[in-house]
């Protein structure tokens, strides 16, 4: 990674061309007094944006197909609104507005199988929440899986229903009973790119496969790493869904 990252750093200092990306961005970035970020700051910053980005999506999206194999009503209403939307094209940005049912899909994963599970954080100071005293230096957790599949603000907790994510049941529930993404000055970064990207991704895939199990569906077990991932994998089988090109 850093061979590559280092090897485009270098070319696009030779030409200091603007090239609508991240990476130009962060070339391109001035402080007030008109310093820049040096080779190696403009590294990290790549490297923390692609291992933050990819992981957690990757994981989604194969937490995704798994609750879709499983919930074969909520997989045909998606296909339908694929259908509809789509008659059998590519989706692209223009079509993101109306593929709601696949964003609630997506919703629905990330409450059931939360790629950051668990988000950690150290008091500075001596702190009072809830009537426990947290004393200075102590380390926080706070587990996005645990609340997520809290009965109080999810009934059925354990079951997916991507119809949980209309407007109004969003509105229903206190914030951050859901938190995906984080909250507050450290919120994901990446939240908006990482939604357009896993509702594009499954309407681009759905669209033309619905995905099954190869042997036992049981034998998938969650490991929860730096990320939440499938800890033998999944095997599944690509099945084509309808004959439109
Ligand atoms: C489903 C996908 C994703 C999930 C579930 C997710 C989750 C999170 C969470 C929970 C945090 C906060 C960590 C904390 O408070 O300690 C976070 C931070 C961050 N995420 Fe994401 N993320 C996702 C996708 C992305 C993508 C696509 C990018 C970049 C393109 C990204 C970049 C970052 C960065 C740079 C931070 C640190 C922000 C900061 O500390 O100021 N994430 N992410």
């Amino acid at each position: 990674l850093d061979k590559i990252i280092y090897r485009i750093i270098e070319e696009r200092r030779k030409t200091e061309l603007d090239h609508g990306d991240l990476i130009s961005m962060l070339l391109l970035a001035q402080d007030d007094d008109g310093s820049r970020m040096s080779d190696e700051q403009v590294r990290d910053e790549a490297m923390t944006l692609f291992l933050a980005g990819h992981d957690t999506t990757t994981n989604a999206l194969a937490w995704a197909w798994y609750l879709l194999a499983r919930n074969r009503a909520a997989e045909a209403k998606l296909h339908d609104e694929l259908d509809a939307v789509l008659s059998g094209r590519l989706p692209t940005i223009g079509d993101l507005p109306r593929l709601k049912y696949t964003e609630m899909v997506f919703s629905e994963v990330l409450r059931l199988f939360p790629p950051a599970w668990r988000i950690s954080r150290r008091a500075v100071t001596d702190y009072e929440a809830g009537g426990h005293l947290i004393p200075a230096g102590s380390l926080v957790l706070l587990s996005q899986f645990v609340t997520h599949r809290d009965a109080r603000f999810f009934t059925e907790p354990e079951s997916f229903n991507p119809e949980r994510w209309t407007a109004e049941a969003r509105e229903a529930r206190p914030q951050f009973a859901y938190f995906p993404f984080g909250g507050g000055a450290r919120r994901c970064i990446g939240e908006g790119f990482a939604r357009t990207a896993g509702t594009m991704l499954l309407a681009t895939m759905a669209r033309k496969w619905r995905m099954r199990f190869v042997g036992d569906e049981q034998n998938v077990e969650m490991q929860p790493l730096l990320t939440l991932r499938p800890k033998h994998g999944m095997k599944m089988m690509l099945v084509r869904r309808s004959p439109v090109s």
